[in-house]
């Protein structure tokens, strides 16, 4: 049972990391999406409203899982048994920042394994931070994110309480 781990902060899930696990959930036994906690960076989205809109995003495929992790990614894969670490690429800083991390993985643990992925080109100019700004900026995100995130997102900017506290991000 060959099993991957696809980490990130995924806030919010877009279409190009759903294209990576997609096409990942056809080369693996089992796509382990793995949703950063990290208390300190802001975000739009909660870890439990980023992990269902995963599962719901993911369920048809019939071999994802969602976890959330708070401890280093090496340390959690190599404790889980997990086989590989997987990272999407878009472009050369993406590259550039992924071997680096790829690389003190290595150096780390060095049973640890690290593949990238590219992303599909049509899909290249999408980014997280992209869909907050837009988000925030009252854009369209529509090329962005699925239905159920877009409907998410939109639920919370009808929240006159949620749009004050955008404001000031
Ligand atoms: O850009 P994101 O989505 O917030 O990425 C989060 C994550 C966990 C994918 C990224 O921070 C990462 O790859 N961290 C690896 C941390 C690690 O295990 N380091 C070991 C020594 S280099």
């Amino acid at each position: 049972m060959i099993k991957v781990m696809y980490p990130g902060s995924f806030d919010p899930l877009t279409l190009g990391h759903e294209d990576i696990i997609k096409r990942a959930s056809k080369m693996f036994d089992v796509v382990i999406v793995g949703v950063l906690k990290n208390e300190t960076k802001k975000s739009l989205l909660t870890i439990e409203e980023r992990m269902e809109l995963i599962e719901v995003s993911t369920e048809h495929l019939g071999n994802v899982e969602v976890v959330t992790f708070d401890e280093l990614l090496v340390d959690y894969v190599f404790e889980k048994k997990i086989n590989f670490i997987l990272k999407g690429l878009r472009n050369n800083k993406d590259f550039e920042e992924e071997l680096v991390m790829a690389q003190g993985i290595k150096v780390y643990n060095k049973e640890v394994e690290t593949l990238f992925m590219p992303t599909k080109p049509s899909l290249s100019y999408i980014s997280s931070s992209i869909v907050k700004s837009l988000f925030y900026n009252k854009g369209t995100i529509d090329n962005y994110v699925n239905i159920d995130v877009l409907k998410k997102l939109e639920s919370r900017r009808k929240n006159e309480k949620d749009r004050a506290v955008f404001k000031n991000n």
